[in-house]
């Protein structure tokens, strides 16, 4: 805390020179914030957040402030909403006006507007019409979405077969085995584990998660025309960014040599041919760099999360032992052991599904949800939220929520099962958000989530290095995303 007090105290100086030409949004516009912790000047509440624990702070704030309150990180307001009531009157009620997504200066820096994560108003909607219909597509195509994830997962086990029930940290071989989902759809095919361009690709995706989530980058979050002017290990992640520039341009080069106008093979094809359309169109969406930016932003939100989530799953089934040996009892019933698991036999796994469905809940990966801002002038619980305020759908509240789960810092299934132990799913279980901007890769990553546990749990007994009751489920730091700490696990063959 010390050093990032000390780069606190250097921003403050930087940033009051700065901001003698600056406005904050949401500010003198008329608006009537919900009320929250007085702000200082320029550092806004930095010093009562814990940046390490931000999950921690909003919680306790909730307490005193209820459920819809601001804070200002540097000179900016954000609104934060609490429960899933509050979440859902916002984001679903008055979906329209809380579609808007706010900037986040490390990755708005990169694609500059382009692509579906940071984007607005109507070319926001067409690019993301565009992909949800492209995704589905190819989940009906050829060989399915479904068939490709159950190849890979059959990688994945012959990989961890390799090892011999030697310990090893999982992370490597899960994030290829993520990323290969994602390469297979939007560049056609899946890469062998030691292809050198695609350790590229996950060298640089891995690189830039870390950079990500690390105090500089918060930093720069907060003050980010101060920080982009600073050295420091943050710019490492620009670099990076125009590494994976350079090797989408690649990838889409090579597809622009070899594209069948009847034989669209991947995304990147589909995106071509939509460019050829519309070149007549001085006003589509539909060019290079959009193209670009929507394939990295794909990679981007695919790749961390369900590998995170994949990993929370391997630490979850090691420190509760009885819960991994009912799932794979129920596995071994329904599946056996000479076929892969499918799709189809969720309905038949119902323990299986409630134990997943807990595992997103516990993980929590995206504990602060998207990003997002208010279209329009908006009024909520009695407030005007000027247009262009900032707002934080809090997920975390609503998953650790008492009035929504019994015990909810407690990993329990049966928050998933009625009486009869049959699955049910739960209102409040929100991980991939809701509303106009839920997760568009949301029935991907379930896809991934169950066939990848599922697969991993026939042919392995999984387990810790030291003893279960040790296993530490909090998250490294809780900020945008919740990382699980680095774990080495044996993969015993069954
Ligand atoms: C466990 C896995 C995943 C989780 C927990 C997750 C969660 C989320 C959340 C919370 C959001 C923000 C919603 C909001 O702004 O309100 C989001 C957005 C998004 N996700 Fe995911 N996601 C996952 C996997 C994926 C995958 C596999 C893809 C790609 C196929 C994907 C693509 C996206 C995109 C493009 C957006 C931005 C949507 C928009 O702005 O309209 N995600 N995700």
């Amino acid at each position: 805390m010390e050093w990032s007090a000390a780069i606190l105290a250097l921003l403050a100086i930087c940033t009051s020179c700065l901001l003698l030409f600056r406005k904050g949004k949401g500010q003198g516009t008329g608006g009537r914030l919900p009320p929250g912790p007085r702000p200082l000047p320029i550092v806004g509440n930095l010093f009562q957040l814990d940046p390490k624990n931000m999950v921690k702070s909003l919680m306790a704030l909730r307490e005193r402030y209820g459920s819809v309150y601001t804070i200002h990180l540097g000179s900016q307001p954000f609104v934060v909403l609490c429960g899933y009531q509050t979440v859902k009157e916002a984001l679903v009620d008055q979906g329209e006006e809380f579609s808007g997504r706010s900037e986040f200066p490390p990755l708005t820096h990169f694609t500059q507007g382009d692509g579906i994560l940071f984007s607005n108003g109507e070319k926001w909607k067409v690019l993301r019409r565009f992909a949800v219909q492209t995704l589905r597509e190819f989940g009906m195509g050829r060989r399915s979405i479904e068939e490709r994830i159950q190849e890979e997962a059959r990688c994945l086990v012959e990989e961890l077969g390799k090892m011999k029930a030697e310990p090893v940290d999982p992370t490597f071989l899960i994030s290829c085995a993520v990323s290969n989902i994602i390469c297979s759809i939007m560049f056609g095919d899946r890469f062998g584990y030691e292809d050198k361009k695609f350790l590229t690709l996950v060298g640089l995706m891995n690189d830039n998660s870390h950079h990500l989530s690390s105090s500089w980058m918060q930093m720069y979050n907060i003050f980010p025309r101060v920080m982009y002017y600073l050295p420091g290990p943050h710019n490492r992640l620009f670099k990076n960014y125009e590494e994976l520039r350079f090797f989408i341009l690649e990838m889409v080069k090579m597809h622009q040599e070899t594209l069948d106008p009847d034989f669209p093979r991947d995304f990147i094809d589909c995106f071509l041919l939509k460019m050829q359309q519309e070149k007549e169109n001085p006003h589509t969406y539909f060019y290079m760099n959009s193209l670009v930016m929507t394939i990295h932003n794909l990679f981007f939100a695919a790749t961390d999360t369900t590998r995170n989530t994949l990993r929370f799953g391997i630490l979850i089934l090691m420190k509760y032992p009885e819960v991994q040996a009912k799932v794979y009892e129920e596995i071994n019933q329904v599946v056996g052991s000479h076929r892969s698991p499918s799709i189809e036999d969720r309905v038949e796994l119902p323990y299986t599904d409630a134990l997943i469905h807990e595992i997103q809940r516990v993980a929590d990966v995206i504990p602060l949800g998207g990003p997002h801002t208010v279209t329009r002038d908006t009024h909520f619980h009695g407030y005007m939220l000027p247009k262009g305020t900032n707002v934080i759908p809090f997920l975390s509240s609503v998953h650790k929520d008492v009035t929504n789960f019994k015990d909810p810092e407690m990993f329990d299934p049966t928050n998933f099962l009625d009486k009869k132990g049959s699955f049910h799913r739960h209102h409040a279980f929100i991980p991939f958000g809701i509303g106009k901007r839920v997760c568009l890769g949301e029935p991907l990553a379930r896809k991934e989530i169950f066939l990848f546990l599922t697969a991993l749990v026939q042919h392995f007994m999984l387990q810790s290095v030291v003893p279960p009751e040790e296993i530490e489920l909090t998250p490294v730091m809780t900020s945008i995303v919740s990382v699980p700490r680095p774990f080495k696990f044996r993969a015993i063959p069954r």
